[in-house]
């Protein structure tokens, strides 16, 4: 008999156990448990007397897609300047999981940006490396050993599907190849976020869809992701969270959305 309710109520306590297991893994995938990885708090920023960020305030969980847009002029590269340390800010805070980035310098700023992978509509490639080199040389500047350069490079190469196209220079290149060259380099310190400033301004309609996809993937992976475009049908196509700059304020907000309310 003893036995008989000792058994019962370990079952009990294992189906307890089960279905709290289960909720708190619900839960954390509906994301409400997940600690924001991006905090901009009151965030304002002038260039000279002209306010271009006006008080802008949202958090972003780690592993979201996030998408920026706005007119011109709106604020969204100045953001994103902002997030990545490489702009002041006059006022609020910027944080990054838990580090305030608008009080970073120097050495300390250039250890941070290593968290940080970031994509620009121009490439920033250098001319005069090929694929391989472009994407070896964020390693080497930071000081590994010629075999972890190879095999990180090597890696995240066959990840954005250059593997073969390593030792063409970037005028052998087209736009998209160009970009994933890039975004191969933004990847090589396994970045917990990539930030991608109009990826895909330079690119036709197909290629820029590539694009997309290529990020959608490496966010599916687990990292979080901040694109601005002013594409509206990639908009569309994402359909993740938009964020709406217009005048240097956050305007909307709105989870799973296109380009229009
Ligand atoms: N270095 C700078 N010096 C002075 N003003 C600047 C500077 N960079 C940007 N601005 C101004 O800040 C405002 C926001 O510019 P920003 O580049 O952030 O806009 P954006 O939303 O990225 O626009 P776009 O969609 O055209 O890229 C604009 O009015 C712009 O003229
Ligand atoms: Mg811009």
């Amino acid at each position: 008999m003893m036995n008989f309710t000792a058994d019962k109520a370990c079952r009990a306590t294992m189906l307890v156990g089960f279905a709290v297991g289960l909720f708190v893994s619900f839960i954390y995938s509906s994301g409400v448990l997940r600690f924001s990885m991006i905090e901009f708090e009151n965030v304002t920023k002038k260039y000279g007397d002209t306010k271009v960020l006006d008080k802008v305030t949202f958090n972003v969980k780690a592993g979201e897609f996030v998408t920026l847009i706005g007119p011109s002029g709106a604020g969204k590269s100045t953001l994103v300047y902002s997030l990545i340390g490489a702009e002041p800010i006059v006022s609020g805070n910027i944080k990054i999981d838990g580090y305030t980035v608008n009080n970073m310098r120097g050495r300390a700023l250039q250890y941070f940006r290593r968290r940080i992978g970031v994509v620009f509509q121009d490439y920033k490639l250098l001319n005069q490396k090929n694929v391989f080199e472009n994407v070896a040389f964020a390693l080497e500047v930071c000081g590994f050993e010629r075999e972890e350069v190879k095999n990180r490079a090597h890696e995240v190469l066959a990840i954005v599907g250059l593997g073969k196209k390593q030792h063409q220079f970037p005028h052998q290149l087209s736009g998209g190849e160009k970009q994933r060259t890039a975004i191969a380099r933004a990847l090589v310190h396994n970045p917990g976020l990539i930030v991608a400033d109009e990826p895909t301004g330079n690119l036709d309609p197909d290629t820029a869809l590539e694009i997309i996809e290529l990020l959608l993937k490496i966010n599916e992976s687990g990292t979080t992701v901040i694109l601005t475009t002013h594409n509206k049908d990639l908009v569309d196509f994402i359909k993740r969270r938009v964020i709406k700059l217009d005048g240097g304020r956050v305007v909307s907000d709105r989870k799973a959305a296109g380009y229009n309310p």
